[in-house]
This record gives C-alpha cells, structure tokens and sequence, in this order.
C-alpha cells in the first residue's frame, strides 16, 4: 500500500512542482497519525463512523485548484474510485465510503466566501458551509439573503451542485436557480469556468450533482433581497387536538399561499400520558411582519390557530438562526455560523417522496396510525408552489418543480445495536412502501441532496446504464437524458463515479463516436472536447 502512497505522491510533486516534504503535508495515508481525525471531521452520519466502515487508502486536502487539478491527474492512472467530499453531508455516505478500494478528495480547506455588495454577488467555494456563506453575507448586508439549505454546516460542493433548497423556497426557487458562474476540475485537469465549460456542463452541475462530472471548485450566485424584519413560528398540535384536520387543510393552503410564507409541516409519533399519538408541527419564516402573517393565516388555515405570541420578529439571518434550533437566535453569537466543530451528529437514514395531489383524510389517518405503529420514523413535508412553479422543468436537471410538496423520511437514533439500527432502517423501508399510493408515480420521484441507496445503486458494469436509469430516473425524470449525454461527452471513461452517479451511454448508442476500449484514449488532454462536440451534437 505504501508504494500507491509514494508514487502518488511523487506525482503530485511533479505535477504541482512542489517538493515531496511540502506535498505530503495534504496527502494522508492510513499511517499518518492525523488520518483518522481528518477523515472523521466530515462525517456527518455516525452510521458510517465504525471500525467496520469501509475506509480510504489516501485522502487529499488541496489547499489550492492546482492541488485539485493535480489530484486528478495523479489518480486516473490508478485503480481507486475517486470520493470527493465537501460538507460530508450525504445522508448515505457516498463522498466518504466505498466498497471498492477508494481516495478521498476532501475540499473542506477551499473555504473562500466573498460577496459583492454592489453586485449582489458571491463566489462560493466547494468547501464553505451554508454557516460561513450566510455569516459572511450577513457581515456585509443585513438584508440581503440566499436562498439555500437550513443546516449551517452542509457544505457548497454537495449541496449547490445537487440543486439544493431552503426555507424561501417558494419565494425565490431553488439554490441552483440563483448560479451565474462556476468553477471546476474536470478529467483533464483542466479548470473550467462557465464560458470554458459551455452551457451543457453548467447546467448539469446546477442541480444534476457534482461528483458525475468533476471536481466543483465553486460557484458565482445572485444574492436575493431579504426584508429587514422577517416572522418565524412553531405551532403544535396532537391528534387529539385536531392535527389531522389541520394537515390536511395544510395540504391545501401550504403551496398556494402567499409566496413570502413557507410553512414545513413536521409529522411525529410521541407518546402522552402514556398514549401514543403523533404530533403534528408547523415550523414557519415569513418574509415579512408577524401582524400580517397572522391575519393571512387567520383567513387560510384557521385550523392552525396561530396567535401573534407565537410569533417572533427578528433579521433574517437571525432566522437562520432559529432555524437551527438556537431558540435565542436574537441573543445568539452570529460567529456561530462559523463553527465547524458541531459535530455531534448520530446514526440516521432519510428517504424522499414528491405528492402532486392531496392526501385525502382518510388516508392521513391511516398514515398517522402506521407512523403510530412503526413507532420512530418521521415525516417532514415541505411545500412547493410560488416560485417553483414558475421556472421549466428543464431550466436545471431538478424536475419536480409542480409538486405540491416533497417529502423527507427522517430517522435518527443514539443506540449503537446493530439489531436497532436494522429495525430503524426497516422502518424507513416499510413507510416508504406504505406511500405508494400517495405520491407520485412513473416515475416515482426523489431527490438527489436526500440521498438513498435503498431505491438503486450502479456498480459501473456492463449494466451501468441500466441500472443508472433506475436511480437518475426518480432523480431526475426526463432530465436524466441530458446528464447521461453531457457525462458521456465529458468524461467517457467515466472516472468520476459512485454509487448513484450519472452513467455513460452504452456504447453501442454512442453514435458517431469511437468503440469500446478508446475511451481512456479520448479522456486524454483535449479529448473531453471533441467528443463533446461530437455526441451534444449528434445525439
Ligand atoms: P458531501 O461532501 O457528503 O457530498 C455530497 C455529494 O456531493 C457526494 O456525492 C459528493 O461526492 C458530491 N460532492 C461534494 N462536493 C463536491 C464537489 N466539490 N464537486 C463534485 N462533487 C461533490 N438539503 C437541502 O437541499 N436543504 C436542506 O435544508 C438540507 N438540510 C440538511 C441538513 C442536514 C443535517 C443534512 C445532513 C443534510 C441536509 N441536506 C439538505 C442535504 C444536503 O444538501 C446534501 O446532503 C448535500 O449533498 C450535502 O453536501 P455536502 O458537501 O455537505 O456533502
């Protein structure tokens, strides 16, 4: 193993004329004593932090685009999947597990975040967090905002480059829709931006996922106005209580209300008074003042019963605060934004699910009495409309723009049984299966950024395209075909690949380019370039 170690980096050295000394300060082999706690820093499901957990032979930190461009170069001759990790969000683990012999290319060092005030701009790098991306537009502008995920410490790479969305989602649409620029390493080594990528590339990293393509390096986005007060709620209710009639008049009222309001209902099992029951939340921003969000939900979802003590005013970046679950968010140290080492994270799963019409009542209660009987597992409904709807199902690879609402199955757990966990896992299987009926079909949909092994997993055989069309198909629907054309033209031998990424075409249907065996050939300098210019335009 030492000698995979020595010559790559030899090559690294050459590659980036930088001496071996130097270079091998962000090279770390299984020997190297800060191995584990690097690998471990971005892990964020403990579910994949065991002894058993299948481990890198070398992780990389680039400090610079050159050590990326390099680290590519200097791995293709090898014969390692290539991981590239940059928040370690994935719910599944796929940018730091493998069961095939595996690098790690970790970008959390790429960490630049600079906002332009005038422009209403930021070039974020792969390696931010949400944290550091909302801190440092918040140093600038208080109200100025951007319209991506609610856990700070989800990292650019993985979240920008898989579409992503957040909390003023009906308002602005997703993350990917606000990107005017990129950068990112491709099979060559070459760093490319926008314009050098050309509009196929770039569109297939704004929400079809980075890690099918390349390495992202970053992207340039348009910042959104925010307003200089914004309202946040929680409001509870039990079965008892009404819940169930309340979320189905959600169901109607969530994704067609006014676009300034995002409303996520959050679906629990709990027991009271001995009594189990589900407890149905309500976790709110408004882009506006308590007065008014409570006079609107007033008149459009009584049930919810929402008072103006409920309600707190507050900036919006105090919001993303309180999103957090930092219930003080008003008296909170924003430099928390900053912290990466929060890592407390537990065992999980998620699963998704997209509905496109309402769950009648009759089948909340069944759904409600499961959740009951299955006694963990709960559901987070996030609702779409506004914005959402507005925007072609093919202006990014993201498809489910006219859904009424997406769901996230959520488990987490502290114990460390294995029987435990098989039965939590099980749980999510069973739910899922349970919703069939709810939600939608042919394809049933899912989002990438909720990543799930459980509905496919390619192993980039003679099947790759098969078994990629079962998985990129819930992903991402028709889009699919355009991801497999611009993989296929951009990285042929399709070296940057896991477990769900975007196959190749076979090669039988690859009109008008070269047989089986020369793809290592075309992925030499320049080749990426003519063969995209061969199948974008052929195909
Ligand atoms: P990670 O580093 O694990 O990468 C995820 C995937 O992207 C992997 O396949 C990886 O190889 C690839 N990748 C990463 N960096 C890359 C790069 N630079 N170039 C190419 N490929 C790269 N989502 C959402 O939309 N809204 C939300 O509010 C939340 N909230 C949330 C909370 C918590 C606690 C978790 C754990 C997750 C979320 N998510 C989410 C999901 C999140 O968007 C998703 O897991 C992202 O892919 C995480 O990005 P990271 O860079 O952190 O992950």
């Amino acid at each position: 193993m030492s000698s995979v170690y020595d010559s790559f980096l030899k090559c690294l050295s050459e590659k980036t004329k930088t001496p071996q000394s130097q270079i091998a300060k962000i090279v770390f082999s299984q020997s190297n004593p800060s191995y584990t706690s690097v690998l471990r820093a971005y892990i964020r499901n403990a579910r994949f932090n065991k002894s058993s957990t299948p481990k890198p032979t070398i992780i990389i930190t680039p400090l610079s685009e050159s050590h990326v461009s390099a680290a590519v170069l200097c791995s293709k001759p090898l014969d390692f999947v290539f991981k590239i990790r940059s928040g370690g969000h994935d719910y599944d683990g796929l940018s730091y597990i493998s069961d095939k012999p595996f690098f790690i290319l970790d970008l959390s060092n790429l960490r630049d975040v600079s906002v332009d005030i005038a422009e209403q701009t930021a070039w974020i790098s792969a390696g931010a967090t949400l944290g550091e991306v909302y801190y440092h537009i918040w140093e600038k502008s208080k109200v100025l905002g951007f319209p991506a995920g609610v856990c700070p410490t989800v990292g650019v790479g993985g979240h920008l480059s898989g579409a992503g969305y957040g909390n003023m989602l009906r308002k602005f649409g997703l993350t990917a829709d606000h990107f005017i620029d990129a950068k990112m390493v491709d099979v060559n080594g070459a760093v490319l931006d926008r314009k050098a990528m050309g509009e196929d590339l770039f569109w297939a990293i704004s929400g079809g996922g980075g890690g099918s393509f390349g390495v992202v390096l970053g992207y340039k986005v348009k910042l959104v106005p925010v307003p200089a007060t914004v309202t946040v709620f929680r409001v509870e209710q039990l079965m008892a209580a009404g819940a169930v009639d309340m979320f189905h008049k959600w169901q109607f009222v969530g994704p067609k209300t006014d676009k300034n309001l995002f409303m996520r209902m959050l679906i629990q099992p709990v027991t009271r008074n001995k009594v189990k029951t589900i407890r149905a939340t309500v976790v709110a921003l408004y882009l506006g003042k308590a007065d008014d969000v409570v006079s609107l939900l007033d008149k459009e979802l009584p049930e919810l019963a929402l008072k103006k003590e409920n309600c707190t005013e507050m900036t919006w970046f105090q919001s993303a605060l309180w999103w957090d679950n930092r219930v003080n968010a008003t008296q909170t140290d924003p430099k928390v934004f900053l912290d990466r080492n929060l890592d407390s994270s537990s065992p999980g799963k998620r699963k998704s699910d997209y509905v496109e019409t309402e769950i009648p009542r009759s089948g909340i209660v069944s759904l409600f009495n499961k959740m009951i009987e299955l006694g963990k597992i709960g559901l987070v409904f996030n609702p779409y409309g506004g914005r959402m709807a507005e925007i072609a199902e093919d202006a990014t690879p993201f498809p489910h723009r006219n859904m009424l609402f997406k769901i996230q199955y959520s488990v987490n757990w502290k114990e460390s049984s294995p029987e435990l966990e098989k039965g939590y896992l099980n749980q999510a299987k069973v739910l899922h299966s349970f919703m069939t009926g709810f939600v939608s079909k042919n394809p049933r949909g899912a989002y990438l950024n909720y990543r799930d092994v459980d509905i496919g997993v390619n192993d980039h055989g003679e099947n790759s395209y098969k078994e990629g069309e079962v998985y990129g198909r819930m992903y991402f629907g028709k889009n699919f075909d355009r991801l497999v054309k611009i993989k296929t033209a951009v990285d042929p031998g399709n070296f940057f690949r896991n477990e769900q990424s975007i196959p190749t075409l076979p090669i039988a249907k690859r009109t008008g380019v070269p047989e089986q065996g020369t793809a290592k050939r075309w992925s030499g300098a320049g080749g990426a370039t003519v063969v995209a210019s061969v199948l974008l335009h052929v195909i």
